[in-house]
């Protein structure tokens, strides 16, 4: 199964991405999770690095690339779940062709829908784990004493306001792409973890 997760930020992509791959056995790849693992290894440039903890979005050639590269390891044979890419059209026409290549179409693309009211007080609240990369929330699913948390550079009001921005004016255009491929499936995200998840499960298409 190849799975796309869209939504703004904070509306709960990585939260659901963990538990679905968990239960489906597939792997969870962010690039996300990737760009902040490069910069954390020094191996993202210095320029990409600020744009990123602003806000920003990175080149479409680098994240198709890096997506390229890690799709062809040996774990995504048998599928896998793409969360917060693509996220403009020429991600998703790069995306596109790199799955013509191995011959495997995508089957679905699940849309968080979660009201923009809801989104900066979840972002501005978040904490993970700098071990186990468990989301957590101060309020809604507060840590427990003994984790080691760490705040995302980017979740500052200030890039969490351009996040939001961005997603608005950069991703309008990729659900209409998909929805006229027929692979859009919309959920609302603003419920308990829980109950996003059961709707998740609901629109995936039956194996
Ligand atoms: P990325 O890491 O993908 O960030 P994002 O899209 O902004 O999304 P988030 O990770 O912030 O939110 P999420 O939807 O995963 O929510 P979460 O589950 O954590 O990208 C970061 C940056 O990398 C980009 O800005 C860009 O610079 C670059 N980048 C990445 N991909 C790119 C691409 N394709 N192209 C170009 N640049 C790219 O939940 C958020 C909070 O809400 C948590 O505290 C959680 O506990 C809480 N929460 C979750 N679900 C619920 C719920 N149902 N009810 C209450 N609280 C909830
Ligand atoms: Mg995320």
């Amino acid at each position: 199964m190849i799975i796309v997760l869209v939504g703004p930020p904070g509306s709960g992509k990585g939260t659901q991405a963990k538990v679905l791959c968990q239960s489906l056995g597939i792997p969870h790849l962010s690039t996300g999770d990737m760009l902040r693992a490069a910069k954390k290894a020094g191996t993202l440039e210095p320029a990409l690095v600020a744009l990123m903890d602003s806000g920003g979005l990175l080149p479409d050639a680098v994240v198709v690339g890096l997506v390229g590269a890690r799709i062809a390891e040996a774990d995504c044979q048998r599928g896998f779940l793409l969360d917060g890419f693509p996220r403009t059209v020429p991600q998703a026409e790069g995306l596109e062709t790199v799955l013509a290549r191995r011959a495997t179409p995508l089957d679905v693309v699940v849309q968080l829908d979660v009201p923009d009211s809801l989104l900066e007080e979840r972002l501005v609240h978040r904490r993970a784990d700098k071990r186990t990369g468990q989301i957590y929330h101060l309020v809604y699913n507060p840590p427990p004493p003994d984790a080691d948390l760490e705040h995302r550079a980017d979740d500052r009001p200030e890039a969490v306001r351009e996040r939001l921005a961005k997603y608005a004016s950069m991703t309008a255009a990729l659900l209409p792409f998909y929805e006229g491929r027929g692979l859009l499936r919309r959920v609302d995200g603003a419920g308990k973890p829980e109950a996003v998840l059961a709707q998740v499960l609901a629109v995936l298409p039956k194996r």
